[in-house]
């Protein structure tokens, strides 16, 4: 079983894990990550297997400052400049590799770019003890919801990992934003906790969404993903009976009586505030074992962006047998 430890208390202890290759659940502003150095492959392999997550999926390198990135990363001045602007925070970039870049394969999946980010907090100081990047996907089974809290890991994967750091509910509450810059084209790979728009105006670049044949830009894109158990209804305006609702803002949808359960991402309609409560809702309704949870429209603006990207993907059609397939592609 995982010790949970509070995040000023399980520095060291940490860093003990890390050198000797072994794989430490942690707090980031985004979400809670599964960290292991990412220079060493059998540390790597020891995330895809607590996670079931296939090998070719690639993960996030996350480094300490911006030295450490270079070693590993070649940055164009447009994602230079967008690195400058958004880290430390929920930003990654995917970039080329330099040609003696330490970090292993297996957290590229083989591929000849790499995503980087630099974390806030705890990952970003363990980064720079161990002066190595760290690979961290978000710490939860493959295609299941993303951990904002110690115990949301400890109930996951806490029979899989030796130890967990504590720091409290996560900043942020959704995964970072994945960008990439390619011929002076700006993508976004995934939505996150950086909207599109100040992306946009820190580089005077119109973003786009990635090609539909882009195939494997980013797997946290597959249709399905980020599935809690019960099955979602986006987008009510009227509650059915037996449903449990998540809300959002200060109007309810017609007959939420009827919802067995009731959660609000933000009673004033703060996209922020909903972002990083999310998760968090969605594991509590999931629990309450409603069966089907309904949710009211999130305006598409901002962080309104990336969270009904993730309410998207949970609502989305899936065969349950996947989570057990060797062949999943789910981050
Ligand atoms: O906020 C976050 O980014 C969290 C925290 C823990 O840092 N991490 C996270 O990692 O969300 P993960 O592994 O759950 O999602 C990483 C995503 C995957 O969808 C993966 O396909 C994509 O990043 N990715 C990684 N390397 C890539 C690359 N070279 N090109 C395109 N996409 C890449
Ligand atoms: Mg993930």
């Amino acid at each position: 079983m995982a010790r949970i430890v509070p995040a000023d208390r399980a520095v060291d202890e940490a860093l003990a894990e890390l050198r000797k290759g072994g794989i430490v659940a942690l707090p980031t502003e985004t979400v809670y990550g599964l960290a292991a150095d990412a220079t060493n492959g059998l540390a790597v392999a020891r995330i895809f297997e607590a996670k079931r997550r296939p090998s070719f999926n690639p993960l996030i390198a996350h480094v300490s400052d911006f030295s450490m990135a270079a070693r590993i990363a070649v940055l164009d001045p447009i994602s230079a400049r967008i690195a400058e602007h958004f880290w430390p925070g929920p930003l990654t970039i995917v970039v080329g590799k330099t040609p003696d870049c330490e970090v292993h394969d297996l957290v590229t999946a083989g591929l000849e770019t790499i995503a980087v980010r630099m974390p806030r907090g705890i990952a970003r100081e363990l980064a720079a003890r161990l002066t190595r990047p760290l690979a961290i996907p978000s710490a939860n089974p493959s295609g299941r919801l993303s951990p904002t809290t110690a115990e949301a890991v400890d109930a996951a994967l806490g029979d899989r990992v030796p130890l967990i750091i504590d720091g409290g509910p996560a900043d942020v509450g959704i995964e970072s934003t994945i960008c990439r810059v390619e011929a002076g084209e700006l993508t976004i790979l995934r939505p996150g906790g950086v909207p599109a728009e100040q992306i946009e105006a820190v580089t005077g670049l119109t973003a786009r969404a990635p090609a539909e044949d882009a195939g494997i830009a980013a797997p946290g894109m597959l249709t399905s993903h980020y599935a809690p158990a019960s099955a979602l209804r986006m987008d009510v305006t009227e509650v059915r009976k037996g449903e449990a609702l998540l809300a959002f803002g200060p109007e309810r949808a017609r007959h939420a009586g009827r919802a067995i359960v009731v959660l609000n991402l933000s009673e004033s309609g703060d996209l922020p505030e909903a972002a990083s409560n999310l998760y968090a809702h969605l594991h509590a309704l999931d629990a309450a074992g409603a069966g089907t949870i309904a949710v009211e429209p999130v305006p598409f603006t901002g962080l309104g962006i990336a969270i009904n990207d993730r309410l998207g993907r949970a609502a989305a059609p899936r065969d349950d047998n996947i989570h057990d397939d060797a062949q999943d592609v789910r981050s």
